[in-house]
């Protein structure tokens, strides 16, 4: 068995979960972290034997396979770029980058170097989204007319809330899509097979400012501080996004983003719409599928072996009534990206480069859209 050399850069929240899920795959082996705040501890905790503040000294001296991105996505672009250039195969956490110039030399780059080159849209990973997509590949929900929902998150709900996410520099000029809505729009167009070709967006901000902490905060704390501790600034970007969409297979739908609807944690909804049935996912029950019918109601199917389309297998790994999740879906799209370095011909369910680049041009058309009040198109090729 070949065993991969991995390298994490940045091991906040989601560095973290890389490491602790690309190590079940049991052919991975975490050689080094990189982060510029407190490499040291986190490698002691992690059990992880070398670290760098600087991720080019790891790529230059690890012997890398593969490197996972988890900083933040105005650093994604140099990162990914010497990993390919230095012949290392990358996993990047979305948003690919902060603009569609960047994103397109990367896809560019990873063409001419044939290295494998993922973004991770972990949604896909779930059994039951797998599933969906299955169904609607095989034509169980007849022509499919709508495709809406939502993804709303509460942790900046507060003005003394504060994430990089607010700064527009290191996180791009739209904060709700290109940080959630990019998953939601990824996965509604990966689970239909239809893409998004025309937007129309209206955003809300309904923090104008914000009080930012006069210290470095991980995102999702808790942390508070005292009046003085904090500096006011001005928000850009927006809290809230209503977008209207249209899809190259004739379906309509609307989406809502949100990271301030009190109570919502992480909770994503699908609801699609066909001429024979419809089907809703909803996180917060991840391991169900809601199946609509005219005439029989709602059929509630769980995850497990017997439930599932049987090219949905390989994405359950455990029996009914064990509750797979948010790490086991990072897991399995981990599987399939280290599956791809050795055997490229086979059909993979996960989000390339390519995938990346449209989700930036996604972005970038909702932006435009929202900021001048109207309907814009989606370019299918940049
Ligand atoms: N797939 C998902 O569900 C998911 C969830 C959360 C975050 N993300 C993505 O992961 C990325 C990181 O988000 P996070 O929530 O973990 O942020 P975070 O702030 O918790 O962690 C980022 C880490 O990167 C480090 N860092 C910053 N610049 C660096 C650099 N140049 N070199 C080395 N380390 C550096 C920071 O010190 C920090 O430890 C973002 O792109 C975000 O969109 C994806």
């Amino acid at each position: 068995m070949r065993v991969y050399r991995t390298g994490v850069v940045g091991t906040g929240f989601i560095g973290k979960v890389h490491i602790e899920n690309v190590r079940r795959l049991g052919n991975v082996e975490v050689v080094a972290l990189a982060d510029k705040f407190q490499a040291a501890e986190t490698a002691e905790a992690m059990n992880v034997p070398h670290y760098f503040e600087d991720f080019r000294e790891m790529i230059d001296t690890m012997d890398l396979d593969m490197v996972h991105i988890c900083t933040p996505n105005n650093t994604h672009f140099e990162i990914a770029m010497y990993a390919l250039e230095h012949g290392v195969n990358v996993i990047c956490e979305k948003p690919m980058t902060t603009s569609i110039g960047e994103a397109k030399i990367l896809c560019e780059k990873a063409e001419e170097t044939g290295l494998v080159a993922a973004i991770n849209f972990h949604n896909r990973f779930y059994p039951m989204t797998n599933h969906m997509m299955n169904m609607i590949k095989d034509g169980e929900l007849g022509d499919v007319f709508s495709i809406s929902g939502s993804y709303c998150q509460d942790w900046l709900l507060y003005d003394t809330d504060y994430s990089w996410r607010l700064n527009t520099e290191e996180s791009g000029d739209t904060r709700v899509i290109a940080d959630i809505g990019s998953h939601w729009m990824d996965l509604a167009e990966f689970v239909t097979g239809q893409k998004i070709v025309e937007v129309c967006a209206d955003f809300q901000t309904i923090h104008e400012f914000r009080k930012k902490p006069n210290k470095t905060v991980l995102a999702f704390s808790t942390e508070t501080f005292s009046e003085e501790d904090y500096t006011k600034i001005p928000v850009s970007t927006e809290d809230n996004a209503s977008v209207m969409f249209r899809f190259s297979g004739g379906a309509k739908g609307s989406g809502f983003f949100s990271q301030v609807i009190a109570g919502k944690s992480v909770a994503i909804d699908l609801l699609i719409g066909g001429y024979k049935k419809s089907l809703e996912w909803d996180s917060m029950a991840v391991n169900e599928l809601q199946i609509g019918m005219r005439d029989k109601g709602i059929l509630h199917v769980e995850k497990g072996p017997a439930t599932v389309h049987p090219e949905t297998l390989p994405f359950v790994a455990y029996p009914l009534g064990h509750a797979e999740g948010f790490v086991d879906a990072f897991k399995q799209g981990f599987r399939e990206v280290y599956e791809s370095i050795d055997n490229k011909d086979k059909k993979y369910h996960y989000a390339t480069f390519w995938d990346g680049l449209h989700e930036m041009v996604l972005c970038e058309k909702i932006w435009e859209s929202s900021k001048e009040q109207k309907w814009v198109k989606v370019p299918q090729e940049v």
